[in-house]
């Protein structure tokens, strides 16, 4: 099968892009000695997580329960839930999840929450491994520093739950444009949970974990003594969001990773001069931002949003008429909600399609 085979819009992740990313990742962190767990909720796909930990991962995030136990089922381990498990349903999901995959890592910001899970966990007669999430500056978690050694004592004391360490997510971090403070803004966020792990041990705690990090801090982070792993996402597809946030040497675009990820589409109508339409719109693109997709491999063309399946084409500054039955492949905005859209990837190097893989975890968002 070639590109040309496909039914659009399709999804399409570049292998020569995708492989050199992993290879980038997972070597700049082992070369530094830091673990690799990287986020799968930008892909809920089984195949790729199999080829992160093929490339040295030692299991995965997932963002919410259900996207675990889609992995679990693939018989992915070394999970680690990145958000809380909160309510009585749930968590006895939660426990049917962890003695499926036991070395499953939930993380807790609450005393109250902590104390469901270890008395659930109690009455199953087993454990359940926790990080405590930590606010540092994005949206989840306890506050860092005392309020935190004081809830992981509390949860040392819970009889159903082992303390594992921390996690610490500096979303608000990883989009800052320009290197220069996109490094003080983590440095400040990811400071306050090397130094919460400091208090931790002095109060005698074993912190076996402080992950965090994402795709575009990761040459900062691993800077950052006291961190354990990184858990990044985007940096496996790439998209327009990401490739706008400025790289370390202060060019303006961001090219430590290549754009993997693109929506092939087809003109299917031409409504006026040098316009066109393609058969993708926002149900082929999440967008949660003002860019636009991007024409790949071709110049002079501007694509806007018309409803929820089409997408007009202004051509008037390209080199070349379009027609209908013309195929256009676009960078998209924002990965992980778009994936999101979309049943199956085609891995394709140059124009064979390689394998079709399930994005199986799509939707999943319980
Ligand atoms: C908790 C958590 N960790 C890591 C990531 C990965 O971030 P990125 O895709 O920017 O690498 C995300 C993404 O939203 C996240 O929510």
């Amino acid at each position: 099968m070639t590109k040309d085979d496909l039914h659009t819009p399709a999804l399409i992740v570049d292998l020569e892009a995708f492989e050199s990313n992993l290879t980038k990742m997972a070597s700049h962190v082992r070369e530094r000695g830091l673990g690799f767990r990287p986020h799968a909720k930008t892909h809920k796909c089984p195949e790729i997580a199999r080829a992160q930990i093929a490339a040295g991962a030692q299991g995965i995030c997932t963002a919410k329960l259900s996207e675990a136990e889609v992995f679990a089922e693939h018989g992915i381990r070394g999970l680690l839930i990145t958000t809380a498990v909160i309510g009585k349903r749930k968590i006895e999901r939660a426990l049917r999840l962890a003695a499926a995959a036991p070395d499953t890592i939930f993380v807790v910001d609450h005393e109250e929450n902590a104390r469901e899970l270890s008395e659930a966990a109690l009455a199953e007669k087993t454990r359940l491994d926790v990080a405590l999430d930590l606010y540092v500056g994005n949206r989840t978690g306890i506050t860092p520093g005392q309020p935190a050694v004081e809830l992981a004592q509390k949860i040392a004391r819970m009889p159903g739950l082992t303390f594992q360490g921390l996690q610490a997510y500096a979303g608000h971090a990883s989009h800052t444009v320009t290197f220069a403070k996109r490094r003080e803004v983590s440095q400040e966020a990811m400071g306050k949970a090397v130094e919460t792990r400091c208090l931790l041990e002095k109060a005698g705690f074993e912190v076996h974990l402080l992950s965090g990090g994402s795709t575009g801090t990761y040459n900062i982070d691993t800077e950052i003594d006291g961190i354990t792993e990184l858990q990044p996402g985007s940096f496996i597809f790439m998209d327009v969001d990401y490739a706008r946030i400025g790289s370390q040497d202060g060019s303006e675009k961001y090219t430590d990773f290549a754009s993997a990820l693109t929506v092939l589409t087809t003109v299917v109508s031409r409504p006026e001069p040098r316009k066109a339409i393609v058969d993708a719109g926002l149900k082929a693109f999440s967008t949660d931002k003002p860019w636009a997709p991007e024409a790949k491999n071709v110049t002079g063309l501007k694509y806007f949003f018309a409803g929820d399946e089409h997408g007009r084409i202004d051509f008037s500054e390209a080199e070349r008429e379009l027609k209908v039955g013309d195929r256009l492949e676009f960078v998209i905005p924002h990965c992980d909600p778009s994936v999101n859209l979309y049943d199956r990837l085609y891995a394709v190097r140059g124009d064979k399609v390689e394998a079709v893989w399930t994005i199986a975890a799509r939707g999943r968002s319980q």
